[in-house]
């Protein structure tokens, strides 16, 4: 089952969707139970996601996890969120050893495994994809999430309008073009400005990536989180790695957006890895990178 908080009005409340979180995990939790076929007994391990992300919202999750782990007698397992989605990539998207491009509302990174961690190759300075995507549509009255509005109607747009390619190294910066699109509304048309922001935001993503792979030498593209659900960046990400003869991969949506099942099968992972957490030492780390968490379960 997936059940989403959505905001009221404007931006996510940060307590509003904790006290969502806190409502709706008993009956998340029983409908879990029953599509498996198990029993609460014959849970063998409680994983949950550990950070980054909302405090509250980590912490209202960290609490129910201490209590079923406490409850059920069964260790605990903190994991990483950003480390789930690459490994529910590598789990369920048939990706083994590829350069991550990780875009969702908070986070915009180039990820690869490298000496025993996944490292940061490249991320954004300001603004991440999804936010990016999310604060335009609101600009443009077009309601939220931005996304899956922007990708309708960009399919209708026609001309290219000149945005800022803000790609620094590495990096990218999404400040600038939000800015020229802002102005841009009075003299465009909606469709063309959707268009655009596709076409010129997603080149930067699949050019830094692009360099990520050849540099690491990295014949494998995995695309995930809440952006990869986009049809014209997986597009874009296909025809590059076609190009480059690498294999590109991804996930069915359901999987691309946050869900219980990469942290579930993270929390195997490093569980089987050896690693526990004591429920007195399991607090929330909301800043918490993905290059932060070690990697036992993989070899170099
Ligand atoms: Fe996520």
């Amino acid at each position: 089952m997936r059940r989403v908080y959505k905001p009221s009005a404007g931006g996510i409340h940060p307590r509003e969707a904790s006290r969502y979180i806190a409502s709706s995990a008993g009956e998340a939790l029983k409908t879990c139970l029953g599509d498996a076929g198990i029993g609460p007994g014959e849970v063998s391990v409680v994983a949950f996601s550990r950070g980054p992300g909302l405090g509250p919202c980590l912490r209202t999750g960290a609490t129910l996890a201490r209590a079923l782990a406490s409850f059920l007698r069964v260790p605990l397992v903190g994991v990483n969120h950003g480390v789930a989605h690459i490994e529910a990539g590598r789990r369920y998207g048939g990706a083994v050893d590829p350069v991550v491009l990780y875009v969702s509302g908070g986070t915009t990174q180039v990820i690869a495994f490298v000496k025993g961690l996944y490292r940061i190759l490249g991320e954004t300075e300001d603004i991440a994809v999804g936010n990016f995507l999310d604060a335009f549509a609101r600009e443009a009255g077009l309601g939220f999430p931005g996304g899956p509005i922007v990708q309708e109607l960009a399919a209708k747009g026609r001309s290219l309008v000149d945005l800022p390619y803000t790609v620094k190294g590495m990096n990218i910066s999404l400040s600038g073009p939000l800015t020229r699109l802002k102005a841009l509304l009075k003299t465009c048309t909606l469709e063309d400005l959707c268009f655009s922001v596709q076409e010129t935001v997603f080149s930067m993503l699949v050019e830094v990536s692009e360099r990520a792979m050849a540099l690491l030498g990295k014949e494998e593209l995995l695309l995930t989180g809440g952006v990869a659900c986009n049809t014209r960046l997986r597009e874009m990400c296909a025809e590059m790695s076609r190009q480059r003869g690498a294999a590109f991969n991804t996930l069915e949506p359901r999987l691309c957006v946050d869900n219980g099942v990469m942290i579930a099968w993270t929390g195997l992972l490093a569980y089987g890895a050896g690693q526990r957490l004591e429920p007195s030492e399991s607090y929330v780390l909301p800043r918490w990178r993905v290059d932060k968490m070690d990697i036992p379960w993989r070899q170099e």
